[in-house]
């Protein structure tokens, strides 16, 4: 029988030694189980938690030093080339990629599920037509809970599964309606002739006054941006919709408070970050003065699209979105793309600095995404909204993850307290 692995916390006050159980995962680092510390009324204190796992998961797996991504086992890199999203979709929330039958029950049950209450339409109207997406989409999404609040009961597996039908299946079409209300073009229904992501891209650019024809080529470069972004462990966005969860709160404003955490810029919002960089950059001969920037830690310059609280090494999606530019740019006869080549030439030069080599900082998901969007002429303001397409998924997976484990308990961190001391009321005229 192995022996049990324990870590003993001592202390040079006197207080008692606590020991601490260490558990190991199947695969990566392993974790002290910090549960019995309460009782010595001390707590860890971990901004940003760097160090701290906050529950335990079998969905996703990254090896950050390595460079690994795993959905459920599975390489991402296979899966980027091999699978479907919805065949992604399927694994990441039932546990394993579907046979044909499963596959084929699958779509049908997300393709019938792709239209939204058409009230929901009016909801657009509130919003001002330059709005960017993100707000709208946080909104929306968020608004779908006033449409199925009273037919979801969060500990019926059922209603469970339902609901996270209904964001994969919808989420596409809400996103595409943020766009088609900003430039003024009339929302688009989606048609159930189209694939998943052929569909998204009909919603997007389609007119009611020709048929659409998607490149198949771009299709497939699309499909593997959902891909890559379905999932990422613990990221800010998805734990911020496991806390929401936590309270029991329903699985469209969880999703809802996803959108909005990923919005920012250090997180899903910097494939946007990445392009405007690049515009301010506006010339190859510019690059080393903002590696300069990006060093000087008075300056608050950073290179977007580098960098990574888990990835020490190149993030395997950054290679796969690097190739799927060459892809998409020759395809589409842009292979002088000035924005790539002088992304490229930003990664080279980064990538050879002692200050970017010291601190591991590598090329991610995001920094090669926007170029591939940009050329597939989706607009700057909507590239964050694709990468909560993809997540949508990830988010729900977590979220039924978490609400099916029987450990599940509110999530509620405690504090260091650096305020004032206990004081009385001072009436005004003493003030
Ligand atoms: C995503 O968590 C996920 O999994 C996220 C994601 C997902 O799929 O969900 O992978 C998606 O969000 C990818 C990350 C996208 N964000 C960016 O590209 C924004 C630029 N990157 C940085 O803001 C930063 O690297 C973070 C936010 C990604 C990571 O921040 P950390 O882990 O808190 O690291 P840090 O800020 O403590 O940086 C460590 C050091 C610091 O220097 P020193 O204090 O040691 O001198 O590295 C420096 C930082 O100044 N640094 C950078 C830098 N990123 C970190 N310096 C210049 N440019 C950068 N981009």
């Amino acid at each position: 029988m192995e022996k049990k692995r324990i870590a003993t916390l001592s202390f040079n006050d006197g207080t008692p030694p606590v020991e601490l159980p260490i558990l190991s995962g199947t695969l990566g680092p392993d974790v002290i189980d910090i549960r019995n510390l309460a009782k010595t009324g001390m707590f860890t204190y971990d901004p940003g938690y760097l160090s701290t796992a906050s529950c335990n998961s079998g969905i996703t797996y990254i090896d950050g030093e390595a460079g690994h991504l795993y959905y459920r086992g599975y390489p991402i890199e296979q899966l980027a080339e091999k699978a479907s999203f919805l065949e992604v979709c399927h694994l990441l929330l039932y546990g394993d990629l579907p046979t044909q039958e499963k596959k084929d029950e699958f779509e049908r049950k997300i393709k019938y599920r792709t239209m939204v209450h058409d009230q929901l339409m009016t909801f657009y109207k509130g919003f001002r037509r330059d709005a960017h997406p993100m707000a709208v989409m946080v909104g929306v999404v968020g608004a779908l809970s006033a449409f199925y609040h009273d037919s979801l009961d969060i500990n019926n597996p059922a209603h469970r599964e339902i609901s996270a039908l209904r964001l994969i299946a919808k989420v596409p079409t809400i996103a595409a309606m943020c766009y088609r209300y900003n430039t003024g073009h009339p929302f688009m229904y989606p048609n159930n002739e189209f694939g998943y992501v052929e569909n998204f891209l009909h919603m997007m650019f389609a007119t009611p006054c020709e048929p659409y024809l998607a490149n198949p080529k771009l299709v497939r470069a699309l499909e593997r941006i959902f891909i890559l972004h379905a999932d990422h462990e613990q990221n800010a966005s998805t734990s911020t919709v496991r806390l929401a969860g936590s309270s029991g709160a329903n699985p469209f404003a969880c999703v809802a408070a996803g959108i909005a955490a990923l919005w920012g810029p250090a997180h899903g919002g910097a494939n946007e970050a990445v392009l405007k960089m690049l515009d301010e950059i506006g010339d190859i001969s510019q690059i080393p003065k903002y590696v300069a920037r990006a060093k000087d830690r008075s300056d608050p310059f950073r290179l977007m699209g580098f960098g990574h609280r888990v990835y020490k090494n190149m993030d395997p999606r950054a290679k796969v979105m690097r190739e799927t530019c060459y892809e998409v740019l020759a395809e589409l006869g842009l292979q002088n793309d000035k924005m790539f080549e002088m992304a490229m030439e930003l990664e080279r030069i980064a990538l050879q600095d002692e200050y970017f080599i010291e601190r591991k900082l590598y090329p991610n998901v995001d920094f090669y995404s926007g170029i591939v969007l940009r050329a597939l002429k989706v607009p700057l303001n909507m590239f964050t909204v694709i990468f909560a397409i993809a997540r949508t998924i990830g988010w729900i997976s977590q979220w039924n993850e978490m609400i099916s484990d029987s450990e599940r308990r509110i999530g509620r961190p405690r504090q260091l307290y650096l305020g004032q001391q206990r004081r009385d009321y001072v009436p005004i005229a003493e003030r």
